[in-house]
């Protein structure tokens, strides 16, 4: 059997990083890995490459930044020449992006089969271009690889039960697969010169860089929080405060980290702020309680006994989030048993 993984953004490539591991131990399959060239920064793409072992890609279409649909034109065009050679038995996409899109749009008019890990998320609101990306990708597939039973049941209500699998999530493979290797180096994998004592924040959704009263909101909360805060800041975010904003004293901006140093820092933090959908689980996974910079979240489960407080962008409700006690029980186990991309090659095998 003949794969196309389409990959082009971050969090593309580390849930792509396990997934492909799996398959690539399974003689049955052989994987052609395609990036699109969405990411391109060093810290953006190829640190995780690198880093997670991920095979090089046997193409990549860099296709560079853009509006959403010069990037999703460029991919789609670049995507059909590759699978009109590759003439693969199926695709591969991850998550919502406009790689994403482009890939199960490309793939599909070539009548070839689309598989999609991280499937029926829905954050109900059609304004986050994810939210349209995933809508049309879940509808254009062939096989619904769903991590939590949240996403089961939204695509049961849209008509997909018959394609859907559950999976769990491929992340928390991940987390599981890695601690270990931290836990064992975790000097290694410590970003120097950062407070001893910090609130973990990440900040890149469109929702919120785009428009200046949200994000200097955010800000404003930052800076009335009691605590440094470490910023591993997007190059999309960065760019917008470079040119407009200051940010407040007790917030240290770093450059984007790898998986595993970021892993580190999440460990270690007191709490994480994020707009991140990886790192709301992520924070979820560790045991670290999050505080989320939006109206609404995707990954319910995460709610569970306030671990995860949607807080959105107003500034005394993010204060008064990060002020809670700690929850008083367990984050559950609601995200698969660690073996995620094993039940997917399985599925694949069996398509
Ligand atoms: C994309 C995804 C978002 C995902 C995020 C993960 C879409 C519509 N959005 O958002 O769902 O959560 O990736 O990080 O696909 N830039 C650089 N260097 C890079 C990459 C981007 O400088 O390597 C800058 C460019 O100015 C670019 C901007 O960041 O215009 C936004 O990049 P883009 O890929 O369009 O969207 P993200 O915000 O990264
Ligand atoms: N991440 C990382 N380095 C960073 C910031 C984030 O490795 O500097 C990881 C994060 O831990 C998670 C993934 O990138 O695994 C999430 O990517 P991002 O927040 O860009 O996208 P989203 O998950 O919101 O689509």
């Amino acid at each position: 059997m003949k794969i196309v993984t389409i990959v082009g953004a971050r969090p593309q490539f580390i849930k792509a990083a396990t997934v492909s591991r799996v398959i690539r131990a399974n003689p049955g399959i052989r994987e052609i890995l395609l990036h699109t060239g969405q990411h391109y920064d060093e810290n953006m793409s190829d640190i995780f490459f690198r880093e997670l072992s991920i095979p090089l890609p046997d193409y990549n279409l860099e296709v560079g930044s853009g509006s959403h649909a010069v990037q999703t034109g460029l991919m789609l065009k670049g995507i059909e020449e590759i699978l009109v050679k590759e003439k693969p038995d199926c695709t591969l996409v991850y998550g919502d992006t406009n790689s994403t899109l482009a890939g199960s749009l490309a793939s599909v008019k070539l009548h070839i089969p689309v598989a999609h890990v991280e499937a029926g998320l829905r954050s109900f609101n059609r304004a986050m271009p994810e939210e349209i990306n995933r809508i049309v990708t879940d509808r254009i597939s062939d096989m619904l690889f769903a991590p939590t039973q949240t996403a089961v049941d939204n695509l049961a209500t849209e008509g997909l039960a018959e394609i859907t699998h559950f999976t769990g999530d491929v992340m928390y493979d991940s987390i599981l697969f890695y601690t270990d290797r931290i836990m064992k180096e975790p000097g290694r994998y410590a970003t120097p010169g950062i407070p001893e004592r910090y609130l973990l924040a990440t900040i890149h959704r469109a929702e919120n860089t785009d428009n200046p009263e949200i994000l200097g909101n955010i800000l404003l909360a930052f800076s009335r929080l009691n605590c440094d805060i470490v910023l591993p800041l997007h190059p999309r975010t960065r760019k917008i405060l470079q040119s407009t904003m200051e940010l407040p004293s007790n917030v240290h901006v770093i450059d984007p980290v790898g998986y595993l140093p970021m892993m580190k820092l999440t460990m270690d933090a007191v709490k994480v702020l994020t707009d991140s959908g990886g790192l709301q689980k992520e924070a979820y996974f560790l045991h670290r309680p999050c505080i989320t910079l939006r109206t609404e979240t995707e990954w319910v489960e995460t709610l569970h006994d306030r671990w995860n407080i949607i807080a959105g962008s107003d500034p005394e409700t993010i204060v008064e989030a990060v002020a809670e006690p700690l929850p008083s029980s367990q984050p559950q186990p609601l995200f698969g048993n660690g073996k995620s991309a094993g039940i997917i090659l399985e599925k694949l095998l069996s398509f």
